[in-house]
């Protein structure tokens, strides 16, 4: 798969993401039901988190400048703030918790779009061979 197309897809996601939060943060508001809206957005959440963590290894590593430390590094960070969003992201949570949540969802985001998956960065035609 080319790079500007695991980009189209993540960032494709991203913006679903964004939705399903903005419906959680409705429902916070009008102390409407979440369960379904937490449920939605976890599943979404472990699906994305999945794809991204398969193509993140081409990813870092086209990104020229990073050493293979810095690569395994940022990796392994990523990796560990997706089982904690994942973690926490649950229909027990208290309402406070779940806003901090969004925001934290929201930061990791926005730090991939412009560390990551710029435009700038995936826009050449490298092939990314698929795991499966
Ligand atoms: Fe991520
Ligand atoms: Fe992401």
């Amino acid at each position: 798969m080319e790079l500007k197309l695991v980009r189209k897809n993540l960032m494709s996601q991203h913006e679903t993401l964004r939705g399903l939060m903005t419906d959680l943060e409705g429902a916070l508001v009008t102390g409407a039901d979440t369960t379904a809206l937490i449920k939605g957005l976890h599943d979404a959440l472990v699906s994305h988190n999945a794809a991204e963590e398969a193509v993140l290894v081409p990813i870092l590593t086209h990104i020229d400048a990073w050493g293979p430390t810095r690569v395994e590094l940022m990796l392994t960070e990523h990796r560990s703030e997706h089982a904690l969003l994942v973690e926490k992201l649950s229909p027990t949570a208290p309402a406070e918790t779940l806003r901090e949540l969004i925001t934290h969802m929201r930061g990791h985001m926005a730090y991939e779009e412009e560390h990551l998956l710029s435009a700038k960065l995936l826009q050449d035609d490298v092939v990314i061979v698929d795991a499966d």
